[in-house]
């Protein structure tokens, strides 16, 4: 399965901190945000990435992440010249995307915990899967019905009065016939190509599969400067008292198979002195014990 990360827009919501740095190279406690949903998708088994930004700060993602070798990955790049929604993505990426299917992340979507996506990856096969989260202000989002057999019966983009408080995060499964139907969208009211009517695309096609996520999952927000201090927030809670790191995509490319232990050795000799570098020589050496044991 191929792996689009979108992260465009331009960040109005964390001004000022977005006038120099998108919002999805900000920091979310000891990272770059865009490292959480690239760790993600590396986790469940993506290899071959396209990461899509607006043409100004493109530049920036290449610097970060390069052509994804160095991590056991292919990320190839291209540019979202106006932001037009987040079904643009199917259009820019057509080429990349050839015959495969194909997962859509949303370069500012933090998950942690569950094993609902791993258990979605690892079955999906054809049409199309989109999680259901119970959040509190579902009208910020895309927001899915579901009927007493627990079947969805009705997703609405952003409605005034949501009919459930299930949120449909940023992570979408899709298998090929995505680009037919991103080529057939017409812009909405608001003048984009929205995920919500790729959804709607499938519902109707009887092949969009909703999976509600359980309590043991964390989706966090980091769209304005106040969720974005809570989403570090939390990720220190968990890394300090867990000492595990969310979202390290060295880690989870090691963990996958992408990288050897050799390769991550390499890679983590060459990190300058902090924290991060402490983390993975610790997951090194641990590896190391593992493999002599048995
Ligand atoms: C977009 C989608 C929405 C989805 C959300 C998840 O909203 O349009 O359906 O629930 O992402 O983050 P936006 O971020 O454009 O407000």
């Amino acid at each position: 399965m191929k792996g689009i990360i979108l992260a465009g827009g331009s960040g109005s919501r964390l001004y000022p901190l977005t006038l120099v740095a998108s919002k999805q190279l900000q920091s979310v406690y000891d990272k770059p945000m865009v490292y959480y949903p690239l760790t993600t998708l590396v986790e469940n088994g993506v290899r071959d990435f396209c990461l899509i930004s607006t043409p100004h700060d493109l530049p920036r993602f290449r610097q970060l992440l390069g052509d994804g070798t160095a991590w056991g990955l292919s990320i190839e790049y291209r540019e979202q010249a106006r932001p037009a929604g987040i079904a643009q993505a199917f259009l820019i990426a057509e080429s990349f995307i050839g015959q495969e299917p194909v997962a859509l992340i949303l370069g500012d979507n933090i998950f942690y915990g569950g094993d609902e996506f791993r258990r979605a990856f690892a079955e999906f096969q054809s049409g199309a899967t989109v999680f259901g989260c119970h959040v509190h202000d579902p009208e910020r989002y895309g927001v899915v019905e579901f009927n007493s057999q627990g079947r969805a019966i009705s997703i609405e983009e952003k409605p005034r009065e949501p009919k459930s408080n299930y949120a449909v995060p940023g992570l979408y499964l899709y298998d090929n016939q995505v680009v037919t139907i991103a080529n057939n969208l017409q812009p909405s009211a608001r003048g984009e190509l929205e995920i919500t009517d790729v959804n709607l695309e499938y519902l109707r096609r009887g092949q969009l599969h909703v999976c509600r996520l359980s309590r043991g999952f964390a989706w966090l927000d980091a769209g304005t400067s106040s969720s974005l201090h809570d989403a570090s927030a939390y990720v220190q809670t968990i890394e300090k008292r867990q000492a595990i790191k969310v979202g390290c995509p060295e880690e989870a490319s090691f963990c996958r198979g992408f990288l050897s232990l050799d390769q991550l050795g390499a890679l983590t000799s060459k990190m300058p002195n902090c924290e991060y570098r402490d983390y993975l020589e610790n997951v090194v050496a641990e590896a190391k014990r593992l493999a002599k044991e048995s």
